[in-house]
């Protein structure tokens, strides 16, 4: 295992030859993070599988790789991670992959009106949490098969906003006073959560897997008008997609913190993030997390409600 310096940064000339890896990315809709991080695994001759919830945006996905890198080895598997049968449909399914390298947790949604989920969840706990939970639960066998597995979970600046970790009963009836930001900076305090919990139960497990995060800074994607507008066209949603656009870094730069933290010889637990000002944007490297994230009671009573959430007890 390589030292990496905390100073140093990394970009796309060191993504490592993935000949002979297969990585399962979800959320990756043209102009996403997840796009980019699918296209240059496969520029670098990695099998990458796209999942998402929209069969039709992961056929356009595959087409634009395609025409990028003729011959890519691609697949898709359609799961909404906001559906559990869903996501255990999915899981059955991917079984025919075989042994999977990587599995990068990546679909999200933001700060989304109040919805529940059919399983009674909110929503955005439910499509960034709860979901790739279930998801990273029922893969890990074929994530242990590869004998040199990652799991790679995509927080944001925003976990550093959550005033408190999503641990109280997800069933839990909403209140009046949904809080639509707080709600997703709680869901993203869950994915780093999520991940030094793994890791650490990977390493108890001795199991040849390790669990990393990143976040993309800021960056123009179709999130900020997926959470706003409710996925809704129009006007409205031009102008707040614009905006967002002008002001952020492009979605190829979000996605370099990514498929560092995805590809890189670092350790487990490692969160990865851009270096440049506040994080926003710039060149990959090892970043911090808040105190709320490393707090080790928190990560295990995080994994006892999702555990009984999900009913998948693991791993
Ligand atoms: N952009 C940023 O500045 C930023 C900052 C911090 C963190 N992030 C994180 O980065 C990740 C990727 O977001 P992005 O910025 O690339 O946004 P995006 O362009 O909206 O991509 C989100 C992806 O997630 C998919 N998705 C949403 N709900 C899903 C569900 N229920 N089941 C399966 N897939 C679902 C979307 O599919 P559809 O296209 O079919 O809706 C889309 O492919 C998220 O986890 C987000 O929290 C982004």
């Amino acid at each position: 295992m390589t030292d990496l310096r905390t100073d140093l940064t990394w970009d796309l000339h060191d993504l490592p030859d993935q000949t002979g890896r297969r990585t399962l990315v979800t959320g990756c809709t043209v102009g996403g993070l997840g796009f980019h991080v699918a296209l240059e695994l496969a520029r670098r001759g990695g099998s990458v599988v796209l999942s998402g919830r929209t069969s039709s945006r992961l056929d356009e996905a595959v087409t634009a790789i395609e025409r990028e890198v003729p011959g890519a080895d691609t697949a898709t598997l359609v799961v909404d991670l906001a559906d559990l049968t869903s996501v255990r449909g999915a899981a059955t399914e991917a079984a025919a992959y075989g042994p999977i390298h990587c599995l990068v947790n990546n679909a999200g949604v933001m700060a989304t009106p109040p919805r529940r989920t059919v399983d009674g969840f909110d929503l955005q706990l439910a499509t960034n949490h709860l979901g790739p939970f279930l998801l990273t639960g029922l893969l890990l066998p074929q994530l242990v098969e590869s004998g040199d597995g990652r799991v790679m979970a995509v927080s944001s600046l925003m976990h550093r906003v959550a005033n408190a970790a999503p641990v109280d009963d997800p069933r839990a009836p909403a209140t009046r006073h949904y809080q639509r930001w707080q709600t997703y900076a709680r869901t993203k305090l869950a994915n780093l959560l999520f991940t030094f919990e793994l890791d650490r139960r990977l390493r108890h497990a001795d199991l040849p897997v390790v669990a990393t995060a990143a976040h993309p800074g800021y960056a123009g994607t179709h999130l900020v008008v997926n959470g706003q507008t409710g996925g809704l066209g129009g006007p409205v949603a031009s102008i707040v997609h614009g905006a967002n656009r002008a002001v952020s870094q492009s979605a190829a730069d979000g996605a370099l913190p990514l498929l560092m933290a995805a590809t890189a010889d670092i350790p487990g637990s490692t969160y990865c993030g851009p270096g440049g000002f506040r994080e926003l944007r710039g060149l990959p490297r090892l970043v911090g997390c808040s105190r709320r994230a490393r707090d080790e009671h928190l990560q295990a009573r995080l994994w006892e409600v999702s555990e009984q959430a999900v009913g998948l007890a693991w791993p």
